[in-house]
Protein backbone atom coordinates (compact mmCIF):
# COMPACT_ATOMS: atom_id res chain seq x y z
CA UNK A 1 0.00 0.00 0.00
CA UNK A 2 1.49 3.54 -0.77
CA UNK A 3 2.13 6.23 1.73
CA UNK A 4 -0.63 7.98 2.55
CA UNK A 5 -0.69 11.73 2.12
CA UNK A 6 0.82 13.85 4.71
CA UNK A 7 -1.08 15.34 7.74
CA UNK A 8 -1.46 18.56 5.54
CA UNK A 9 -2.80 17.44 2.62
CA UNK A 10 -5.25 15.27 4.64
CA UNK A 11 -6.40 18.30 6.39
CA UNK A 12 -6.49 20.71 3.37
CA UNK A 13 -8.58 17.93 1.64
CA UNK A 14 -10.59 17.68 4.39
CA UNK A 15 -11.30 21.39 4.59
CA UNK A 16 -12.38 21.48 0.92
CA UNK A 17 -15.78 21.60 -0.45
CA UNK A 18 -16.74 18.74 -2.50
CA UNK A 19 -17.76 15.27 -3.02
CA UNK A 20 -14.98 12.82 -2.53
CA UNK A 21 -15.36 10.63 0.81
CA UNK A 22 -12.12 10.17 3.12
CA UNK A 23 -12.22 6.30 2.41
CA UNK A 24 -12.43 6.80 -1.40
CA UNK A 25 -10.06 9.73 -1.59
CA UNK A 26 -7.18 7.79 0.69
CA UNK A 27 -8.39 4.80 -2.61
CA UNK A 28 -7.84 7.59 -4.93
CA UNK A 29 -4.48 8.56 -3.72
CA UNK A 30 -2.60 5.37 -3.48
CA UNK A 31 -3.99 4.90 -7.44
CA UNK A 32 -2.38 8.32 -7.89
CA UNK A 33 1.03 7.53 -6.48
CA UNK A 34 1.15 4.04 -8.02
CA UNK A 35 0.16 5.76 -11.67
CA UNK A 36 3.01 8.24 -10.99
CA UNK A 37 5.24 5.94 -10.99
CA UNK A 38 4.86 5.80 -15.37
CA UNK A 39 6.09 9.38 -15.08
CA UNK A 40 3.51 10.69 -16.80
CA UNK A 41 0.64 13.32 -15.62
CA UNK A 42 -1.87 12.22 -13.65
CA UNK A 43 -5.16 14.18 -14.99
CA UNK A 44 -8.55 14.78 -13.33
CA UNK A 45 -12.40 15.49 -15.11
CA UNK A 46 -14.28 17.44 -12.04
CA UNK A 47 -12.13 20.03 -10.47
CA UNK A 48 -15.07 21.31 -8.56
CA UNK A 49 -13.83 23.36 -5.61
CA UNK A 50 -10.29 21.11 -5.48
CA UNK A 51 -11.01 18.17 -3.19
CA UNK A 52 -9.71 15.06 -4.61
CA UNK A 53 -7.29 17.35 -6.98
CA UNK A 54 -5.23 18.22 -3.75
CA UNK A 55 -4.85 14.45 -3.26
CA UNK A 56 -3.52 13.89 -7.25
CA UNK A 57 -1.56 16.90 -6.67
CA UNK A 58 -0.02 15.52 -3.49
CA UNK A 59 0.67 12.10 -5.84
CA UNK A 60 2.03 13.88 -8.49
CA UNK A 61 4.37 15.91 -6.02
CA UNK A 62 6.14 12.41 -4.89
CA UNK A 63 6.53 11.10 -8.56
CA UNK A 64 7.79 14.63 -10.05
CA UNK A 65 5.23 14.66 -12.09
CA UNK A 66 1.92 17.20 -12.61
CA UNK A 67 -1.25 16.81 -11.93
CA UNK A 68 -3.84 18.36 -14.36
CA UNK A 69 -7.63 19.25 -13.69
CA UNK A 70 -10.28 19.94 -16.54
CA UNK A 71 -12.98 21.80 -15.42
CA UNK A 72 -15.57 24.40 -16.56
CA UNK A 73 -16.09 25.58 -12.98
CA UNK A 74 -20.12 26.34 -14.06
CA UNK A 75 -20.96 23.16 -12.58
CA UNK A 76 -22.79 19.65 -13.26
CA UNK A 77 -26.64 19.21 -13.36
CA UNK A 78 -27.05 18.34 -9.85
CA UNK A 79 -25.18 21.39 -8.72
CA UNK A 80 -27.20 24.35 -10.11
CA UNK A 81 -29.79 26.35 -8.19
CA UNK A 82 -32.72 24.21 -6.75
CA UNK A 83 -30.67 20.83 -7.10
CA UNK A 84 -30.00 18.47 -4.69
CA UNK A 85 -26.01 19.36 -4.27
CA UNK A 86 -26.27 22.97 -4.93
CA UNK A 87 -24.32 25.21 -2.69
CA UNK A 88 -24.94 29.20 -3.00
CA UNK A 89 -21.72 30.02 -2.08
CA UNK A 90 -20.25 28.65 -5.28
CA UNK A 91 -22.31 31.54 -6.79
CA UNK A 92 -20.78 34.35 -8.57
CA UNK A 93 -22.70 37.66 -7.60
CA UNK A 94 -21.82 39.69 -10.38
CA UNK A 95 -22.23 37.03 -13.37
CA UNK A 96 -25.06 35.40 -11.52
CA UNK A 97 -23.75 31.67 -12.50
CA UNK A 98 -21.71 29.37 -10.63
CA UNK A 99 -17.51 29.79 -10.56
CA UNK A 100 -15.81 27.17 -8.53
CA UNK A 101 -12.29 28.29 -9.69
CA UNK A 102 -11.80 30.90 -6.77
CA UNK A 103 -12.46 28.39 -4.09
CA UNK A 104 -10.25 25.46 -6.53
CA UNK A 105 -7.01 28.29 -6.31
CA UNK A 106 -7.32 29.01 -2.58
CA UNK A 107 -7.99 24.96 -1.57
CA UNK A 108 -4.71 24.44 -3.49
CA UNK A 109 -2.83 27.40 -2.06
CA UNK A 110 -4.08 26.24 1.90
CA UNK A 111 -2.79 22.70 0.83
CA UNK A 112 0.70 23.81 -0.41
CA UNK A 113 -0.13 22.74 -3.82
CA UNK A 114 -0.50 25.24 -6.22
CA UNK A 115 2.94 24.27 -8.24
CA UNK A 116 2.04 20.78 -8.88
CA UNK A 117 -1.53 21.32 -10.37
CA UNK A 118 -2.10 22.93 -14.16
CA UNK A 119 -5.70 23.56 -14.59
CA UNK A 120 -6.86 23.45 -17.71
CA UNK A 121 -10.60 25.74 -17.25
CA UNK A 122 -13.25 24.75 -19.79
CA UNK A 123 -15.30 21.86 -21.41
CA UNK A 124 -13.99 18.28 -21.26
CA UNK A 125 -14.70 17.21 -25.36
CA UNK A 126 -13.23 20.52 -26.15
CA UNK A 127 -9.75 20.09 -24.27
CA UNK A 128 -9.59 16.39 -24.80
CA UNK A 129 -9.89 17.34 -28.60
CA UNK A 130 -6.72 18.88 -28.61
CA UNK A 131 -5.18 16.13 -26.17
CA UNK A 132 -2.26 14.17 -27.63
CA UNK A 133 0.16 12.82 -25.24
CA UNK A 134 0.11 9.56 -23.21
CA UNK A 135 -1.43 9.60 -19.33
CA UNK A 136 -0.40 7.74 -16.18
CA UNK A 137 -3.91 8.08 -14.43
CA UNK A 138 -7.22 9.43 -15.98
CA UNK A 139 -9.45 10.21 -13.74
CA UNK A 140 -13.15 10.60 -14.28
CA UNK A 141 -15.42 12.82 -11.88
CA UNK A 142 -17.27 15.05 -14.37
CA UNK A 143 -20.44 15.67 -15.46
CA UNK A 144 -23.00 12.43 -14.57
CA UNK A 145 -25.46 12.56 -17.79
CA UNK A 146 -24.78 9.72 -20.28
CA UNK A 147 -23.88 12.75 -22.63
CA UNK A 148 -20.81 14.10 -20.53
CA UNK A 149 -19.59 11.40 -18.84
CA UNK A 150 -19.42 9.35 -22.69
CA UNK A 151 -17.51 12.10 -23.46
CA UNK A 152 -14.98 12.46 -21.09
CA UNK A 153 -14.55 8.42 -21.28
CA UNK A 154 -14.23 8.60 -25.26
CA UNK A 155 -11.72 11.89 -24.72
CA UNK A 156 -9.57 10.86 -22.23
CA UNK A 157 -9.50 6.84 -22.13
CA UNK A 158 -7.58 6.47 -25.00
CA UNK A 159 -4.81 8.83 -23.47
CA UNK A 160 -4.37 6.03 -20.61
CA UNK A 161 -1.19 4.81 -21.30
CA UNK A 162 0.17 1.04 -20.92
CA UNK A 163 0.22 -0.13 -17.54
CA UNK A 164 -1.70 3.24 -16.80
CA UNK A 165 -5.02 3.85 -14.39
CA UNK A 166 -8.71 4.66 -15.48
CA UNK A 167 -10.38 5.80 -12.47
CA UNK A 168 -14.45 6.60 -11.99
CA UNK A 169 -16.23 8.02 -9.48
CA UNK A 170 -20.05 7.51 -8.25
CA UNK A 171 -19.85 4.48 -9.92
CA UNK A 172 -23.26 2.60 -8.30
CA UNK A 173 -24.38 -0.45 -9.74
CA UNK A 174 -27.72 -0.79 -8.14
CA UNK A 175 -30.02 2.34 -9.35
CA UNK A 176 -31.59 3.14 -5.75
CA UNK A 177 -28.10 4.05 -4.53
CA UNK A 178 -27.63 6.72 -6.94
CA UNK A 179 -29.91 10.25 -7.87
CA UNK A 180 -27.91 11.36 -9.88
CA UNK A 181 -28.08 8.72 -12.93
CA UNK A 182 -26.16 5.92 -13.44
CA UNK A 183 -23.64 7.04 -16.93
CA UNK A 184 -20.26 6.70 -14.73
CA UNK A 185 -21.46 2.65 -13.75
CA UNK A 186 -22.66 2.78 -17.47
CA UNK A 187 -18.80 3.95 -18.39
CA UNK A 188 -17.12 1.42 -15.78
CA UNK A 189 -19.11 -1.21 -17.91
CA UNK A 190 -17.78 -0.39 -21.05
CA UNK A 191 -14.21 -0.01 -19.78
CA UNK A 192 -14.28 -3.41 -18.51
CA UNK A 193 -16.66 -4.88 -21.78
CA UNK A 194 -13.58 -2.69 -24.08
CA UNK A 195 -11.65 -5.22 -23.37
CA UNK A 196 -8.65 -2.93 -22.88
CA UNK A 197 -9.20 -2.39 -18.81
CA UNK A 198 -8.87 -4.89 -15.87
CA UNK A 199 -10.39 -3.77 -12.60
CA UNK A 200 -7.68 -3.42 -9.75
CA UNK A 201 -9.57 -2.14 -7.46
CA UNK A 202 -13.35 -0.86 -5.82
CA UNK A 203 -13.81 1.40 -3.01
CA UNK A 204 -17.54 2.33 -2.32
CA UNK A 205 -17.73 4.11 -5.51
CA UNK A 206 -14.87 4.67 -7.07
CA UNK A 207 -13.52 1.96 -9.48
CA UNK A 208 -9.67 1.44 -10.61
CA UNK A 209 -9.02 -0.46 -13.80
CA UNK A 210 -5.70 -0.48 -15.53
CA UNK A 211 -5.04 -0.51 -18.98
CA UNK A 212 -4.09 -4.60 -20.25
CA UNK A 213 -4.84 -3.94 -23.84
CA UNK A 214 -5.60 -1.61 -26.60
CA UNK A 215 -8.34 0.77 -27.65
CA UNK A 216 -11.52 1.75 -25.68
C1 LIG B 1 -18.88 15.96 -8.92
S1 LIG B 1 -18.07 17.47 -9.27
C2 LIG B 1 -16.37 17.06 -9.01
C3 LIG B 1 -16.07 16.79 -7.57
C4 LIG B 1 -14.60 16.83 -7.19
N1 LIG B 1 -13.80 15.88 -7.93
C5 LIG B 1 -14.45 16.63 -5.69
O1 LIG B 1 -13.58 15.86 -5.25
O2 LIG B 1 -15.20 17.27 -4.94
C6 LIG B 1 -18.22 17.54 -11.03
C7 LIG B 1 -17.54 18.73 -11.68
O3 LIG B 1 -17.49 18.45 -13.09
C8 LIG B 1 -17.66 19.66 -13.79
N2 LIG B 1 -18.15 19.33 -15.13
C9 LIG B 1 -19.33 18.71 -15.44
N3 LIG B 1 -19.42 18.54 -16.77
C10 LIG B 1 -18.28 19.04 -17.31
C11 LIG B 1 -17.78 19.15 -18.64
N4 LIG B 1 -18.46 18.67 -19.69
N5 LIG B 1 -16.57 19.75 -18.83
C12 LIG B 1 -15.87 20.22 -17.78
N6 LIG B 1 -16.28 20.13 -16.49
C13 LIG B 1 -17.47 19.55 -16.25
C14 LIG B 1 -18.60 20.49 -12.96
O4 LIG B 1 -18.42 21.87 -13.23
C15 LIG B 1 -18.23 20.08 -11.53
O5 LIG B 1 -17.37 21.01 -10.93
Amino acid sequence: MPPAPPPETLAAFEAAKGFMPPDEGLALHAAAVEAGQLGLPLLEIGTYCGRSTVLLADAARQSGVSALTVDHHRGSEEQQPGWEYHDPETVDPEVGLMDTLPAFRRTLHRAGLEEHVVALVGRSPRIAALWNSPLGLVFIDGGHTDEHAGADYEGWAPHVAEGGLLAVHDVFPDPVDEFTGQAPYRIWRRALASGAFTETSAHGSLRVLRRTGTGI
